[in-house]
C-alpha cells in the first residue's frame, strides 16, 4: 500500500546564488558528507546540490511532516546505486516518523526520482508499505 507521496521543484539558479553566499554553512547544515562529496565532484555543483534538495523536501512531504523549524535536512539523505539509481536514507526524526506512519506487519520502502533541465530540478517520492513475509515456524514431525 501507499503510505506517501511528495514532490519538489526547486531552482538550480537560487541554490547557486545560495552556495555562492553561503558556502559552507548552508553545504553542511543542509548536506551529509557523502552528498557533498558526490556534488563538489560534478561538472554540474548546483544541479546535483539541487536535485538532492529537491529530494529531502518530496521526502518531508511524502512523509506528512513538511520541513518544520528544528527538523535536520541531513536526516533525509540521498545516494546513488552502482547504477546510478538514487536511493533515499532516513535518519533521526525521519526514521522515527516513517516507523510511526508503518502499519505493524509491514516494512516501509522510500521510492524515489530526480530529473533536472536547467533552471529546474525536481524530485518524487513515493512510501510504499509491504507486508512482511508470515513467519513459517517448523512444524514438529510426531515421532
Ligand atoms: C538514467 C538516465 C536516463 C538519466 O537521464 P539524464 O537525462 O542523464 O538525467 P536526468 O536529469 O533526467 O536524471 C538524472 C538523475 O537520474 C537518476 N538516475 C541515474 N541513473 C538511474 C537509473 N539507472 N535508474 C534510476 N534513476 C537513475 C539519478 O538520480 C540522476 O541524478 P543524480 O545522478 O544527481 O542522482 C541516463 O543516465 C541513462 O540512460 N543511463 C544509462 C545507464 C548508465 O549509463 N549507467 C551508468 C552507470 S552503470
Amino acid at each position: 500500500m501507499i503510505l506517501g507521496i511528495g514532490t519538489d521543484l526547486c531552482n538550480i539558479d537560487r541554490i547557486e546564488a545560495t552556495l555562492a553566499r553561503f558556502g559552507d554553512r548552508f553545504r553542511n547544515r543542509v548536506f551529509t558528507p557523502r552528498e557533498q562529496a558526490k556534488a563538489e565532484g560534478r561538472r554540474d555543483v548546483a544541479g546535483t546540490y539541487a536535485k538532492r534538495w529537491a529530494a529531502k523536501e518530496a521526502c518531508s512531504k511524502a512523509l506528512g511532516t513538511g520541513l518544520r523549524m528544528g527538523i535536520s535536512w541531513k536526516d533525509m539523505a540521498v545516494s546513488n546505486l552502482r547504477s546510478g539509481q538514487p536511493v533515499m536514507h532516513v535518519t533521526g526524526w525521519a526514521a522515527e516518523r516513517l516507523k510511526s506512519m508503518t502499519p505493524a506487519g509491514h516494512a516501509a520502502i522510500i521510492h524515489v526520482t530526480l530529473t533536472d533541465d536547467h533552471p529546474w530540478a525536481q524530485a518524487f517520492v513515493v512510501i510504499e508499505a509491504l507486508p512482511l513475509p508470515v513467519l513459517t515456524l517448523p512444524v514438529p514431525v510426531p515421532t
